[in-house]
């Protein structure tokens, strides 16, 4: 087992005090109802995440501060005050009155990121129904699994992107308008956003929304069937203040860059609900990943506190120290990372060109907020997640619920309760269900925990694949596969990769007459990457002439991930021959 020694941070890092300044104290402490008053409510008992993030600043002094600092691909720029953005997702949701929707209905935003997005998702709030986003990579079939699942009734996009909503449109009985951000009103069913906006007034009561209510959802994949719809409740808030005060140490006067999309469930905890209740400014940059783009954003923005993801932070690496010092970055005070193991190679990197560390910090879709996270007055571990979120009693389980001692491996394991836990899967209690085993909310995720309480991840505990921080399901993509004029039989897994984590790797069986060749490996990459999204698809095929099942034809992953890690296969009796 590897244990890296405690990292000191560099004495420039404790220029300004931290939030959190005695972790253990607070964490002794700590009780969610001590803090209800952190955030705002709109009266006794009354909470709608929404007013909190934005509604709340503009009845401050913050009113004209800067929310939204958005630069898009092309180097446009937009500022959007707190009063601004009130006051434009009060017209969206408005708008959204004018067509009927109520509360819980589901609204689903497929978009780039540009700013109607953070509008229609506050404005989507404000009317108590409930927000669900969709990351503008997504193609026909993926559209088709979450917005059907879903009953979306309406969904926001792009004159560019509808177009894949019109190919599985016939199978959404349930859809009934697509607003349209960029174009005119094309056909009956379409709302022209722009001209919409223009008239309609700028005052909205907003609903009155309890703790409990549900405000946004996300799909999720895991191990079997297709992505599961992930709910939330306006109380996910809380969680997701008190972790941006605590763990990425925002305060008023920051510059916040998050670098994550709201499709994934990062953009909206730590780019809208957080770090806006905690009235941070947030950049927003719309364009693609470039090292050059990416510090001189930090640059030209001052930006502050900077969370990003271990593969960007293993790109940046890899252009090198050189470029870093073309630029000042000496606004950078804070950096975390999520979403995949952040290797201590990286944070020595960064103390070294960035002059801090990066803190890891562990959360999934399902937790809605960071739940175990290294702190800016903690000592960092490389290579470690950090120490459970002050509010969160976190530890390493057996089979049967019971807690494991130091240094033993087994599955992290979360008491259930706290503010930004899922409320539900969308129609499918039974699947909520099976995440609570013996008084424990189970994360599928293996770890251990030293003797000092640091948590280290040591992988999944299921097929779910991680590549570059984005989660697939293996059944989505064998789904897909199968569908190909070629394939038979398809089995998935991830395969540990330098730089993404893990990649994506198929292993295929063809029909008759069908010839394994590099022009079909090339087909059948694109024909994934056509129905699902361009980072699902498998950068790396195989093709077999069988595939190790059980003796009922359940394709065996766990196998092939052994023999493709060259490990031993373990006990095989209840398998077919293969
Ligand atoms: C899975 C959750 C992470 C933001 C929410 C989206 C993996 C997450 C870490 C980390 C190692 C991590 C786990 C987890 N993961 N953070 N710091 N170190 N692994 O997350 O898409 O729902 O995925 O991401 O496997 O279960 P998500």
């Amino acid at each position: 087992m590897k244990f890296s020694k405690l990292i000191k941070k560099p004495k420039s890092y404790f220029k300004v005090k931290p939030n959190l300044e005695d972790y253990n104290k607070t964490y002794k402490n700590f009780n969610y109802k001590k803090h209800y008053k952190e955030i705002e409510w709109i009266k006794k008992n009354k909470l709608n995440a929404a007013y909190n993030a934005i509604t709340k600043h503009t009845l401050t002094e913050k009113k004209n501060k800067v929310a939204l600092y958005w630069e898009g691909p092309n180097g446009e720029k937009k500022e959007f005050s707190f009063l601004e953005m009130d006051l434009l997702s009060n017209k969206f949701a408005n708008l959204l009155k004018k067509y009927k929707v109520k509360k819980r209905d589901r609204i689903f935003l497929f978009l780039p990121r540009v700013p109607e997005l953070y509008i229609a998702f506050i404005g989507i709030l404000k009317t108590g129904a409930i927000a669900g986003t969709l990351f503008s990579a997504f193609q026909s079939k993926a559209l088709e699994d979450r917005l059907k699942d879903s009953g979306a009734k309406i969904v926001v996009t792009t004159k560019e992107l509808k177009k894949r909503i019109y190919q599985v449109k016939r199978n959404l009985p349930e859809l009934k308008h697509i607003i349209v951000v960029d174009d005119k009103k094309r056909s009956k069913q379409e709302i022209d956003y722009q001209k919409e906006m223009e008239t309609i007034s700028q005052e909205f009561k907003i609903e009155e929304t309890g703790p409990e209510d549900l405000a946004f959802m996300l799909y999720t994949s895991g191990t079997t069937g297709k992505p599961k719809g992930v709910i939330h409740s306006h109380l996910a808030c809380l969680h997701e203040h008190m972790t941006s005060k605590y763990v990425l140490d925002i305060r008023d006067n920051d510059v916040y860059w998050c670098t994550a999309d709201p499709g994934w469930v990062t953009g909206i905890a730590y780019e809208i609900l957080g770090s806006w209740s905690v009235g941070a400014s947030s950049l927003v940059y719309a364009g693609r990943f470039s090292p050059e783009k990416w510090y001189s954003l930090i640059q030209k923005y001052q930006v502050t506190v900077w969370y990003t993801a271990p593969t960007a932070v293993r790109m940046l690496m890899r252009y090198g120290d050189k470029l870093v010092k073309k630029y000042n970055l000496k606004s950078l005070r804070h950096l975390c990372s999520v979403g995949e193991p952040l290797n201590p190679e990286s944070v020595k990197w960064s103390i070294k060109v960035f002059k801090r560390p990066f803190h890891d910090n562990y959360w999934q879709t399902e937790t809605g907020g960071i739940v175990i996270a290294n702190y800016p007055l903690m000592p960092i571990k490389p290579g470690s997640m950090g120490k459970p979120v002050p509010g969160i009693k976190a530890a390493i389980i057996n089979d049967n619920g019971k807690e494991l001692p130091a240094n033993k491996q087994g599955t992290l394991a979360i008491k259930p309760g706290w503010p930004s836990m899922m409320c539900d899967i969308w129609k499918n209690k039974k699947k909520y269900n099976s995440y609570f085993k013996k008084g424990w909310y189970i994360t599928g995720d293996k770890a251990f925990k030293d003797k000092d309480g640091y948590f280290w991840f040591i992988g999944r505990d299921d097929d779910v694949i991680k590549t570059s921080g984005e989660r697939v399901g293996p059944f989505e993509v064998e789904s897909a596969l199968v569908e190909h004029p070629a394939i038979i039989e398809a089995g998935v897994i991830g395969k540990p990769d330098k730089l993404r984590g893990e990649i994506i790797k198929a292993f295929i069986t063809l029909k008759p007459g069908y010839r394994p060749s590099a022009a079909l490996e090339k087909n059948i990459q694109k024909f994934v990457k056509k129905r699902l999204a361009g980072h699902a698809y498998p950068r790396e095929v195989e093709f077999r002439k069988n595939l190790p099942k059980t003796r009922s034809g359940k394709i065996m992953r766990r196998i092939l991930k052994s023999q493709e890690l060259g490990q031993k296969v373990g006990d095989t009796s209840t398998l077919e021959k293969f």
